[in-house]
């Protein structure tokens, strides 16, 4: 028999996923000014958990307070005082219920640390972003020494989630923070042992469109139209690695989620933006309830036409960017004082609020 949302799965470590449904990371923005998980994860992960999916992967902790990807991350680096330990294990038990695996997303931001957390973040090189505004500073290339160190804090790190009741972690080796730069030959110019051709650091079993803008343009053309953006990648994935497969980007449909299991090219199907609208939209599509999910991403924007997200105005475009990421991140916040999203908040009002709370929460930060 195919496949299907609701066929159970068990991992190569012998952990079993009650379903092929899992929450994407997504940043809360809800630690302490100590960067410790508060009520605000817990409450939030219970109704996640409570919603159905397999499995709930957490927005990014990061493995060092000097590089957060932003203010509010939860962060583990070095001892945990007892606060922070039991903040974790309520976390992961309310996480945990419901018989839900919960995995940590651990990351190091590196030359992506905004400039409000760290006005010098570090990178494999002196590389800066290519961005316009001060966002984030000038790096600073690591030393091998500093290298060795961060290894050690995702191995530690690792090691709290294992003991305060995650069920897994995930190293975060996308989106341009750390691990991804380290593998982009276009940052890692390196000639150490840290650095190398690209086949070197392909070892690591990661192909990240960030890597290949070029290979992303053409796969974008036969693949704009399918539900599932990744899914052709998750094919050349597939013919190299032995490991189960999971997908995270644009799945919004039932049939299209079964269909991308059925065809055996990947095994769990991840979903993040829609269960910011809707915890329990996993439990509905499982018991069939729902044949899709809200998608909000695809109405929110600024205004009609040149107001839009393809807007040919640069900064229209990047406005309706950032609004639209401000305004699933304002929704996470208000979910995790156990509210509702807020149906009248608009993009641009979203965009300024979003930076605001952002500035609060950088200037709250203690040392
Ligand atoms: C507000 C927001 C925050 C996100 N935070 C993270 C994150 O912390 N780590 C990560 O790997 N991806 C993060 N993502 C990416 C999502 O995990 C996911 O890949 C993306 O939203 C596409 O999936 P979707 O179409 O189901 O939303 C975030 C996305 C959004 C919209």
């Amino acid at each position: 028999m195919s496949v299907t949302i609701s066929s159970p799965l068990t991992l190569p470590c012998g952990a079993t996923l009650k379903n092929r449904l899992a929450k994407g990371a997504m940043t809360e923005g809800l630690g302490d000014p100590f960067n410790r998980a508060t009520g605000g994860h817990v409450r939030l992960r219970r109704r996640w958990a409570e919603g159905g999916a397999g499995m709930l992967l957490t927005g990014n902790v990061q493995v060092d307070r000097s590089y957060l990807e932003r203010p509010g991350n939860v962060a583990i680096d070095g001892v945990q005082s007892n606060e922070a330990i039991a903040a974790l294990r309520e976390y992961a038990k309310a996480g945990t219920a419901n018989d839900t695996h919960l995995w940590m997303q651990i990351s190091h931001s590196g030359r992506q640390t905004p400039a409000s957390v760290n006005k010098e973040p570090v990178g494999p090189s002196g590389k800066a972003l290519d961005m316009p505004g001060a966002q984030f500073g000038k790096p600073r290339a690591l030393t091998g020494a500093e290298i060795g160190d961060v290894i050690a804090r995702f191995a530690h790190a690792a090691a709290v989630a294992r003991d305060t009741g995650f069920t897994g972690v995930q190293i975060h080796g996308a989106h341009g923070y750390l691990i991804s730069e380290f593998l982009s030959p276009d940052v890692n110019t390196r000639t150490d042992e840290w650095g190398g051709t690209y086949e070197q650091p392909r070892l690591v079993g990661l192909d990240d469109m960030t890597l290949h803008p070029e290979k992303a343009e053409v796969r974008r053309e036969s693949t704009i139209a399918r539900e599932a953006y990744f899914l052709e990648y998750a094919k050349d994935i597939r013919a190299v690695v032995k490991m189960p497969l999971m997908v995270t980007g644009g799945f919004r449909t039932l049939a299209g989620m079964n269909a991308a299991l059925g065809s055996g090219t990947m095994d769990v199907v991840g979903i993040a933006r829609p269960l910011r609208v809707d915890p329990a939209i996993p439990a509905k599509l499982l018991s069939g309830v729902a044949k899709e999910t809200p998608a909000h991403e695809k109405t929110l924007r600024l205004g009609p036409g040149i107001l839009g997200p393809h807007s040919p105005i640069n900064l229209l475009k990047a406005l309706n960017g950032r609004g639209q990421q401000g305004r699933f991140c304002l929704q996470l916040l208000r979910m995790g004082e156990g509210k509702d999203q807020d149906p009248k908040r608009g993009v641009f009002s979203a965009f300024r609020n979003y930076a605001k709370n952002e500035a609060r929460a950088a200037a709250s930060l203690q040392r």
